[in-house]
């Protein structure tokens, strides 16, 4: 949909990016913004980088990756196509585009925090000039882009839509999965007005297969907003459906995939120890908070949220439970908590079940332990503590422990070889489908 009169500022503009002639600022080198940025010097733009970690602006720039799913040959193609990382805003001067994809966590009330993004809106608002566009692409509530970053753009006595361009396009990653490459996936994008999305719509189109047009950023926070929330309720919804199944000693994983073979209008989701990584258990507290605004409670997010958040400690029941048929207490009971990353054949440790059930069995006198082939070391994190090195698996080790808990089923683990050795486990992931006299589903 061509607007009326695009202003001839966001002319020239379109030209640049269609000709790929322009210059892109990607702020924030994280799960969202790196692999954007190696897309964009990939397909012929000039990139800079921007972080305010001083560790990943050195590693980009030696050519290394530091996310594991990121192969290091990429960052070092990027770098001959000129890519370079930066810890200094002033470099967005020269960018034609500036796409921002920060964190935007929650704070200790689970309220959002949008200290990053204000944070970066203000770093680069000297810098910022007329011809530009402007691309936030984290996670957030509807209202946003325009509420926060707008006043502080025309602050600076820019027009939006006239003299710069601004707009919503939120990420969707599946971090672990090769087949959802973010060239293949389509990109949804809105604009503060209808220069800005076709602006946009030009930035975006470049890089990826398709880029879904919407008529404003409210609508394309809200979309984000609503793929997330849908998974958290559901997801809820079979954490629900498996303590039910459990207590009437059915096999959830059986009827849910039992389900799945029906063609239509039904989609599987399956159990686990508790949401991990860092949007769904986050996000939909964002609508949560912006709807109180209007007077609304989110109610869905909410129960989601309460049975989602109740799963660690159902599960640390249920290894208990195990334990105690057995003749044994937890305190003292050696456990090894098998993979701790928060979903498969990932590295990422944000708000992994895992660790909270580390932790709950560490504070009743468990000796927990961990092995997981993508963490090698427990990482440093804000709010939890482990001085652990992942036990390398074999008959022997796995023969140790009291029990193992399986908590992130990541393909590189040899489950066969598990189960020959081990005393005891509980499966929180539905690996092992077949009743065992050593395997306890949870
Ligand atoms: N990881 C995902 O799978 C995913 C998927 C979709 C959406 N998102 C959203 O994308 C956003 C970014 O997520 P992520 O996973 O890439 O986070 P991340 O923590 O991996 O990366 C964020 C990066 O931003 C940097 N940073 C923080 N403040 C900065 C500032 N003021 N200036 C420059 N750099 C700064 C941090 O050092 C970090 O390297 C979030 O809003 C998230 O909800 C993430």
């Amino acid at each position: 949909m061509k607007p009326e009169a695009i202003p001839s500022l966001g002319e020239a503009l379109l030209g640049k990016l269609r000709s790929r002639d322009a210059t892109v600022a990607v702020v924030g080198m994280g799960y969202v913004g790196l692999p954007l940025a190696l897309r964009y010097a990939e397909v012929g733009y000039r990139v800079l980088g921007i972080d305010i970690d001083p560790r990943k602006v050195e590693a980009l720039n030696a050519g290394r990756s530091y996310i594991e799913h990121i192969a290091q040959a990429a960052v070092a193609a990027a770098r001959t196509k000129g890519f370079q990382a930066s810890g200094e805003f002033r470099g967005t001067a020269q960018a034609d585009a500036i796409i921002i994809c920060v964190p935007t966590p929650l704070n200790p009330y689970r309220e959002p925090d949008l200290s990053f993004v204000i944070g970066t809106m203000e770093a680069i608002a000297p810098y910022l000039r007329r011809g530009q566009v402007i691309s936030l692409e984290s996670t957030t509530y509807p209202g946003t882009t325009d509420e926060e970053l707008r006043p502080r753009i025309e602050r600076r006595g820019l027009e939006v839509g006239r003299d710069i361009f601004l707009c919503f396009s939120p990420e969707r990653e599946n971090p672990g999965s090769p087949e959802h490459s973010l060239r293949v996936i389509p990109k949804v994008c809105g604009g503060t007005t209808a220069a800005c999305r076709e602006v946009g719509i030009a930035l975006y189109e470049q890089v990826v297969s398709k880029v879904v047009s919407v008529s404003s950023t409210r609508v394309a926070e809200m979309t984000k907003l609503l793929e997330n929330i849908h998974r958290a309720v559901n997801i809820g919804l079979v954490n629900e459906m498996k303590i039910i199944c459990d207590r009437m000693q059915i096999d959830v994983h059986e009827v849910i995939t039992a389900a799945a073979t029906k063609p239509f209008g039904f989609v599987p989701y399956w159990p686990g120890p508790g949401l991990g990584g860092h949007c769904i258990p986050i996000d939909p507290f964002y609508l949560t908070w912006k709807a109180r605004q209007y007077g609304l409670h989110t109610r869905f997010i909410e129960l989601a949220g309460e049975i989602n958040r109740a799963m660690p400690e159902w599960v640390v029941g249920k290894v208990i439970e195990a334990l105690n048929e057995r003749g044994r207490a937890l305190k003292n009971s050696r456990v090894l908590v098998l993979g701790i990353a928060y979903k498969k054949n990932v590295d990422d440790m944000r708000e992994s079940p895992a660790v909270e059930l580390m932790e709950l069995l560490a504070r009743r006198g468990a000796r927990v332990e961990y092995s997981d082939p993508h963490v090698p070391v427990f990482p440093r994190m804000r709010a939890h503590r482990f001085d652990l090195s992942s036990v390398p698996l074999s008959p022997e080790t796995v023969a140790t422990y009291d029990l193992v808990l399986l908590a992130t089923d990541h393909d590189a683990v040899d489950y066969r070889m598990v189960r020959e050795h081990a005393r005891l486990i509980v499966d929180t992931r539905g690996v092992y489908l077949e009743p065992a006299a050593n395997v306890v589903k949870a």
